[in-house]
């Protein structure tokens, strides 16, 4: 038991806890969000709470997710943070089972399978995949014109794959994905958990089949690989076609392994992230029918032509409608897949005064700036960061009053953009220059070299369900919005989570 936390002037401040080893625990898996707030008030923006045997150090504010997102990289390490849950789901010898000159190489190998070519075509191809899944799942093949209690996470998981298989991983993938690919998946999927995270080796049953489906995974891409090369015709303009022609800085090749094993490890990264946010747009439309019907308006305005009575197709080009771009943005903002962000220490890391200053903390007292004005902490090797850019999106000191709304039109207001930001210039980290951006308060997709790249990927496949969705269906919630299941890796609604749907009239109205 822990009473009284010793209080070193150079260590963050420590969060009072009674058990040690669960240290904060509890409350941090019910509510993490609530808890750093709470922090927050009792400690300021930056403090140590021990979770699980580790130390974890939370830097708030636009200015610490900075601090740990662009972090040097002699002092934080994403891949000692993440590699016990990540290697035995992709694989080994990609992602951070490599250091991380690797894994910047192999994310400019995966941008050359994620051009705009590719992305045109990819909206035809996911918007066809949409209708089929509705006509068939919720219309019990066309035979009906309402579907009610629609789990509207499940129905975004099962999109998602599909589209994701039908554009990015291949069409070999997607014929694959009516048999045995989705068992594998699933399987796989099992060993990513929060019981992973901690303990990354068990004697379970669930543990031997993430094995067996990671194996067998990557044997099927391998296949492909090979028939492809066997085979007369050009291959697909796709993305193991993009992985198949590049070569490391020495002149090694990608090895089918590790093409394979990234492979996976982009099913997987898109795959939650993708779908628990396709699932809040689903409720969200649900909970507010004049939005949805907002939306539907402008599919209209934009893509029906009145004097033909034709609805032009949508395309990559024109697809980022205004209120639909503020949708998304406000989905992310609100829904954060990944609130919060980890590193290892692995050198003694000084935490710069300026992460617990004034301006990163405009709205506490007098008293409190006084006691952390020029501060600098020291966050000891072998201990964790945390950047919360979740905690960021929806702080009030930042966003307003309604800074907890869910209010799609601040974007619109804002002129699609985040408050206080500034631009910080572009940074080069080898697989493509992009804006540093780390001091923001809105990072859906992180910041620094670790940045999500799949952000347009997910942007047209987005972009494309919902259009798809609001031009052909109206929906709504079958019970209260559901509020958040914290219990698995990315933050999904509690269930139930149900919609009912009716299909819309063919034309729209003139
Ligand atoms: C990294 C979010 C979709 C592939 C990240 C990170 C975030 C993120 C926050 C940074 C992780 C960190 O710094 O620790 C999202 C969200 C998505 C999404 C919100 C959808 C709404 C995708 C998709 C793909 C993808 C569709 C693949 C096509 C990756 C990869 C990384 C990454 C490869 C890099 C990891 C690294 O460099 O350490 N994503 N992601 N993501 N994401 Fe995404």
């Amino acid at each position: 038991w822990q009473l009284v936390a010793p209080r070193d002037p150079k260590r963050p401040p420590l969060v009072f806890h009674y058990v040690p080893v669960i240290g904060c625990a509890v409350s941090y898996g019910m509510d993490p969000l609530g808890f750093l707030d709470d922090c927050r008030k009792r400690y300021g923006p930056v403090f140590t709470y021990p979770l699980l045997g580790r130390r974890i150090t939370c830097t708030l504010g636009p200015l610490g997710s900075n601090f740990v997102l662009n972090g040097k990289l002699a002092h934080v390490n994403a891949e000692e943070a993440y590699t016990h849950l990540t290697t035995p789901v992709f694989g080994t010898e990609v992602v951070y089972d490599v250091p991380n000159h690797v894994l910047m190489e192999q994310k400019k190998f995966v941008k050359f399978g994620l051009t705009t070519d590719n992305f045109r075509r990819y909206v035809g191809l996911i918007r066809t995949e949409v209708r089929d899944y509705i006509n068939k799942h919720v219309y019990a093949d066309g035979s009906k014109q309402t579907g009610k209690g629609v789990d509207a996470f499940t129905t975004s998981s099962e999109i998602t794959i599909l589209t994701a298989s039908a554009t990015l991983q291949g069409h070999e993938v997607r014929a694959a994905m009516d048999k045995s690919f989705a068992q594998l998946y699933h399987d796989l999927d099992g060993g990513f958990t929060p019981l992973n995270f901690v303990f990354p080796n068990l004697p379970l049953p669930s543990y031997r089949r993430r094995d067996r489906a990671q194996l067998k995974m990557r044997e099927f891409y391998i296949s492909i690989l090979q028939k492809r090369r066997e085979s007369p015709e050009e291959p697909p303009l796709d993305m193991l076609t993009a992985l198949q022609n590049q070569q490391y800085k020495t002149g090694e090749p990608l090895t089918d392994k590790q093409i394979a094993h990234i492979m996976i490890a982009l099913l997987m990264a898109g795959q939650h992230t993708s779908a628990a946010t396709g699932a809040w747009a689903i409720l969200r439309l649900g909970q507010f029918p004049d939005l949805q019907q907002r939306l539907y308006d402008e599919q209209v305005e934009h893509f029906y032509d009145q004097a033909t009575g034709e609805w032009t197709d949508l395309e990559y080009e024109t697809l980022q409608t205004p209120l639909l771009m503020a949708f998304i943005k406000e989905l992310l903002r609100c829904h954060p897949p990944l609130h919060s962000l980890m590193r290892k220490i692995i050198l003694d890391c000084p935490v710069p005064g300026s992460v617990g200053s004034p301006s990163a903390e405009p709205n506490q007292s007098a008293a409190w700036r006084k006691r952390t004005e020029g501060i600098e902490y020291v966050v000891p090797r072998g201990e964790f960061v945390l950047a919360a850019p979740g905690y960021s999106q929806v702080d009030e000191g930042i966003w307003g009053p309604d800074a907890k709304e869910f209010r799609p039109e601040r974007w619109l207001d804002q002129g699609q953009k985040v408050p206080g930001e500034e631009d910080e210039g572009e940074e080069d980290y080898g697989w493509g220059k992009i804006s540093k951006g780390g001091k923001s308060a809105y990072l859906p997709f992180g910041a620094g070299r670790h940045r999500c790249i799949g952000e347009q990927f997910a942007n047209v496949q987005l972009g494309t369900i919902i259009a798809t969705l609001v031009r052909e269906n109206q929906w709504t919630l079958d019970q209260p919005f559901p509020g958040n299941d914290y219990t698995t890796m990315i933050v999904m609604p509690q269930a139930p989570r149900n919609v009912s749907f009716t299909r819309r009239a063919a034309q729209p109205k003139a």
